[in-house]
């Protein structure tokens, strides 16, 4: 009997769809509750944050995972000039040198307007002259854009572009970025964040869709997988990202010491995808410095004699002695590498590199062997040849407290640029902690 009831129970269209219809409120319940718990961790990122820019950036990335979208990017407004900026983007672009005239853009129409902007499919539209995001190489397959700000003015805009599954965004999508939006924008107001957008930056190197490949047994190892990115002059750029992710391979290449599988590298505009013996030795010698995280010094030679040795075969050197002056080793000079420190060494190895005066200084984790305080010197020693000459260094770091110096931060992913971040207010290596 009771046998008999349950089987009616199982066939009864009144239950299918009162099971259904639970079933649909669960399933929007659990969704609300995800967004509510994706809320609280972003309002907790960036309450929590002992600085206002990483807050930003670290909800962006969470809110580009919850969405499940290829790009995010977080403009802001500079009042002075009334360019906006992209200060965190998330997803494989450099976004780095673009910025819009007022009202051109969608992203500085929304800016403009304090609309926000839902787009299934990118049509031409006659309200935008362009999108800065396809200018970078970026096919806009869909995308939400919204203002950034509190009630009485906008600071900049949110923008997620194309879904990973290529489903359009749904309304719940938009009302989570707005909500987003909005903690941010109080945020960056009660914190007093203010935005210079700097000049258009002048391009030293430009490397396109690089792709390096080992070979592996019967197969291949695709260790980059085609990365784009810039770098500009004057800045202290931070490569950022785990062990094996690719960073040191990507440096050799872009350092002249490896060649690329696939791609393009531009050094001021010249190829130098497959350069000549001639080009290569050029590059090397006078274009860039290079500082290992094994000091690599000749251990028969003296501190002075070390960055004497590299003064004497090229063109336009500084004095070694005051390339051992500007890394505070004056005292030091005429030591053998075994009678200094694991710092000290480190440091005439940076002399060997800028006594060239070479456009562009590039350093493979070079305060992993060292230990705190002397790693806070050597970043000081880096910090001085950019902020005060002007040199161009590309640091690799897996330390995410040293990325904090840098003007901007380029995050690797696998193989890949996970994201670029812009640092409105780099800090002082003195101030690092970890
Ligand atoms: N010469 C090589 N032959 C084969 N695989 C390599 C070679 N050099 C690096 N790899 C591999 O490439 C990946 C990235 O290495 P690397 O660029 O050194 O990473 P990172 O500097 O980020 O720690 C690693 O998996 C590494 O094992
Ligand atoms: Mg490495």
């Amino acid at each position: 009997m009771l046998h008999h009831f349950c089987g009616m129970l199982f066939c009864s269209p009144l239950l299918t769809a009162v099971l259904q219809h639970s079933r649909r409120v669960t399933r929007s319940m659990e969704k609300r509750k995800r967004n509510t718990d994706l809320l609280i961790r972003l309002l907790q990122e960036i309450l929590e944050a002992d600085e206002i820019e990483h807050a930003l950036s670290g909800s962006m990335e969470l809110l580009a995972k919850a969405l499940r979208c290829e790009i995010g990017v977080q403009w802001l407004l500079d009042r002075r000039t009334g360019r906006i900026v992209p200060q965190f983007t998330n997803g494989p672009i450099d976004l780095s040198n673009m910025s819009a005239e007022p009202g051109a853009d969608i992203e500085s129409h929304v800016i403009g307007t304090g609309e926000q902007i839902v787009l299934e499919e990118m049509v031409p539209d006659e309200r935008f002259t362009g999108s800065l995001l396809e200018d970078c190489g970026c096919k806009v397959e869909n995308m939400i854009c919204v203002p950034l700000g509190n009630l009485t003015e906008v600071a900049g805009c949110l923008q997620m572009v194309n879904k990973k599954d290529s489903t359009p965004f749904t309304e719940e999508n938009v009302r989570l970025c707005t909500r987003v939006a909005a903690v941010i924008g109080l945020t960056a107001e009660e914190k007093g964040l203010e935005v210079h957008a700097g000049d258009i930056k002048e391009v030293l190197i430009s490397a396109r869709d690089i792709v390096k490949e080992y070979p592996s047994g019967d197969s291949v190892l695709r260790v980059l997988k085609g990365i784009s990115l810039d770098i500009y002059k004057g800045e202290l750029l931070v490569i950022l990202g785990e062990s094996g992710c690719g960073k040191s391979t990507l440096v050799n290449i872009i350092a002249g010491m490896d060649s690329l599988t696939d791609g393009t590298l531009l050094i001021e505009g010249e190829d130098y995808s497959h350069p000549t013996d001639d080009q290569l030795t050029a590059y090397r010698r006078e274009y860039v410095g290079f500082v290992f995280q094994s000091y690599n010094l000749m251990p028969n030679l003296t501190a002075l004699e070390n960055v004497q040795f590299i003064a004497d075969i090229v063109p336009e050197p500084m004095s070694a002695e005051e390339a051992i002056a500007k890394v505070g080793l004056t005292d030091r000079a005429n030591n053998y590498p075994s009678a200094l420190s694991g710092g000290q060494q480190q440091r005439v190895s940076i002399a060997r590199a800028i006594v060239k005066q070479p456009k562009i200084v590039f350093a493979d984790e070079p305060t992993a062997a060292l230990d705190y305080q002397t790693s806070i010197e050597v970043l000081q020693v880096f910090e001085d040849i950019v902020r005060s000459r002007g040199t161009t260094v590309v640091m690799i770091t897996h330390n995410p407290e040293i990325a904090k110096m840098a003007d901007r931060v380029i995050r690797l992913r696998s193989g890949v640029v996970g994201s670029v971040k812009l640092n409105i207010q780099p800090a002082r290596a003195a101030d690092l902690v970890w």
